[in-house]
Parts: structure tokens; sequence; C-alpha cells
């Protein structure tokens, strides 16, 4: 008697495709349940996804998870500014709930172990599984496990009738969804590799882009946005349209040699049109509206956060308590935003909110609304303690 019933967390492609003869030759599983979810990855990607699983797995679930994915983690990210050592991220954000839904299988078909085709180098592992071992379920993850090659991979799919899309000429590893698009591997392993203009999707060249430069204006409410050009929007509608506009007008390029969690560096290429757009002026509106001091303190909160969900870690404890602060800090982070785009950039042009702490009266040349000779006391007594030891060194 076999092993029953495994579920796979499936992309469609090579690594997760070749994953499902393997968990049954070298794991002795007799079913195979495929799922494919929709985290906003092109039509054809989750169409390709779809047709794949039915044809190669005894079972498999397409999951449009789209709507949760931007409530639950993009407006998270939005709300804490969420960037990686200088970049939105995308992937991170996604993991988390991609394997939620493979659980949700997992416990409908009554399967105890669940798989991934993530390899044993990258941050995809470790996310899947700390998410996987909490609902208490075995792991197995036979790219990692079984230490194979690209070559072996694509031989032993060819034996299998699995379609291979990899080409040498085009070895892009590419991971996307709704927030950003990720390109690596191949020739772009070398640091000092140029990227060629092919690996990109989302957007043009900024040397491309029109001459006119575009402004648009986003409304946020309590931290997201839900307005664009004065019409209302889903999230899911008002980013979409985002990352076709920002990505004409090529905005949202990182090239990066990023940290990830074992320590590994690795050379990153990234799209997000949308999200360096909105975290602009997500971030200008925080400026018009919370304090200095909440300023100061939330940068280290959003920090912390970007580590924590960079690596996955989105049931810790602290998470969750950095989750509360960034709620409460958001609730006058309301208000207008005028972004101009040009030629790869992204300028905030003005901002306004009901929300705002800033004092047109007090800041002017022109009023008299502060009585300028207050500020003399301030100034008597002002850097008091190093005026005195800076003094005595002159001496
Ligand atoms: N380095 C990024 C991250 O860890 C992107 C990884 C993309 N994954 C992939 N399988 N292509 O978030």
């Amino acid at each position: 008697m076999g092993k029953e019933t495994v579920v796979l967390a499936y992309s469609g492609g090579l690594d997760t495709s070749i994953c499902i003869p393997l968990v049954k030759e070298r794991y002795g599983f007799d079913r195979v349940v495929t799922v494919a979810v929709n985290v906003g990855q092109r039509d054809e990607e989750i169409a390709m996804a779809t047709e794949k699983g039915k044809n190669l797995a005894d079972v498999h679930y397409t999951i449009d998870a789209r709507e949760k994915f931007v409530h639950e983690f993009i407006f998270a990210a939005i709300r804490a500014n969420g960037l990686y050592e200088g970049y939105p991220m995308g992937t991170a954000l996604a993991r988390p709930l991609i394997a939620e839904e493979v659980v949700r299988v997992a416990m409908r078909e009554g399967a105890t172990t669940v798989a991934h085709g993530c390899t044993g180098k990258g941050n995809d592992q470790l996310r899947f599984d700390f998410i996987f071992r909490i609902a208490g379920l075995e792991v197995i993850a036979p790219i990692r496990e079984l230490n194979l090659t690209r070559e072996w991979e694509i031989e032993y799919a060819q034996e299998h009738n699995i379609p291979v899309t990899v080409k040498k000429e085009k070895p892009w590893s590419i991971d996307e969804n709704l927030w950003s698009r990720s390109i690596e591997g191949g020739r772009l392993e070398d640091p000092a590799y140029h990227p060629p203009e092919e690996i990109y999707a989302w957007t043009v060249s900024p040397d491309k882009a029109p001459d006119t430069p575009e402004i648009i204006t986003l409304d946020f409410l309590k931290g997201v946005p839900v307005r664009m050009n004065g019409k209302d929007m889903s999230g899911m509608e008002l980013i979409s349209t985002l990352n076709d506009l920002a990505g004409k007008h090529g905005i949202g390029r990182s090239n990066m040699i990023e940290d990830r969690i074992l320590g590994i560096k690795a050379r990153e290429i990234y799209e997000h049109p949308a999200a360096t757009v909105i975290l602009t002026a997500h971030a200008d509106l925080e400026q018009l509206t919370l304090t200095r001091q909440e300023l100061a303190f939330k940068r280290m909160v959003d920090d912390k956060w970007a580590e924590l969900a960079y690596m996955g870690l989105v049931h810790e404890p602290l998470f969750h308590d950095l989750n509360a602060f960034i709620a409460t800090s958001q609730e006058k982070v309301t208000g207008t935003v005028d972004v101009q785009l040009f030629k790869g950039s992204c300028r905030v042009l003005g901002r306004s909110s009901p929300e705002s702490v800033y004092s047109g009266e007090l800041a002017s040349f022109d009023s008299a609304a502060m009585d300028q000779t207050h500020a003399i006391g301030v100034s008597a007594y002002y850097g008091i303690q190093a005026r005195m030891i800076e003094q005595r060194k002159r001496k």
C-alpha cells in the first residue's frame, strides 16, 4: 500500500512540474493533488498552470486569492511602507498566502503531507515551510532533498512527457504577482552583467517612455489608496491600472544585490510600477499627517516589519504587535497626493489632508500668527550642554 495523497504547491514551471512524478516515484505517494494560487500572475500563466496541473496530477485546484492578497497582504505592506533593502517586496508577501491556500486544500483532501518545488538556496522554502509546519503537516521538497540540477530536471521532464519551456537562451526564473515581478537566474547571476531589455515585461525603458509627463491623483483612506483620478476603485483595479500606467512611463525597476535569509547574496531584478507610485505617495502623506515623533518611531517599526515580512514570519508575535501599532498610526493617513509620472521617475507635486499637521499660518514668511520673539527664549538655552563642553574645549 502506498502513502496516499500529497498536496503540491504548483506553479506550472519546471521545478514544480517534475515534482509530480517525483513524489510518486521517489517518495511512494499514490495520489498527487496540485494547487495553483492566483495572486495576480498573468492570465496565461494561470491558464497554463491549470491546464498542466489537470493533465499531470490526479486532482488539480486553481484558487483565486487575489482579493485576499490585496486586502490582507498588499494593503498591510502599503501601511508599513514595505521595502526590503530598498525595493518593494512582492514574492515575500505572496508566499504565506499561497501556503495557507495549500494547507486548506490539504485539510479538504485529508492529506497529512504537502510538497513544494523550492530549492535549498532561496527564501521561498523557508516561507512555505513555516506555514506548513504551523499546520502540523509533513513537508517534502524534492528539488531541495534530491539535490537536483537543471540539466537533470530537463531530461527527467522530457522522459515524463512534461513540456519544458525554459530555454538555454532565456533561462530566467520569474515570479509574478499583482504587486511585483521578479526575474533572476541565467546571466543575471553575474552582478556586473547589465540586464537586457528583453527580461522586462511590465515596464518600458525610461528612455523609451513618453516625452510628456502625466499627473495622477491618488486618494488614501486610513493608509490605503481608494481612488485614482477621482474615480473610486477596488484595490485590485487600482493596482493593475497603475501597473499599466506607471509601467508605460518606465517607473519601478530595481536591480539589486539582495541579502537572502540564509545570508547568501543574490542578484535580483524587479519590476513594480504601481508599488513605487503608491509607496511614494503613501510615505509623502504620512509626512504630512503624522507627528515628527510618530514618523521617527514608525521608521523603525516599518524596518522591522519589512524584515519579518521578508522572512515570511507572519505569525511571529512581534509581527502582530507591529501591525497593531501600524494600524492605529494609519487612522490619520487620509488625503490626496498628486504624482507626476515621467521617464522612469515618480515625483510628488502636491498633497493635502483633512488630518494635516501642517499649519501655513505658523510656517509662513508672510504671517504674524507666530510671535517670533517667543523663539528668543528658546534660542537662549538651545543646545546648552553641548555649548558648555565646546566652549571649555576652545579655552
Ligand atoms: N529574492 C526575492 C525574494 O526572496 C524573489 C524570489 C523570487 N522567487 C523565484 N522563485 N523566482 O523575495
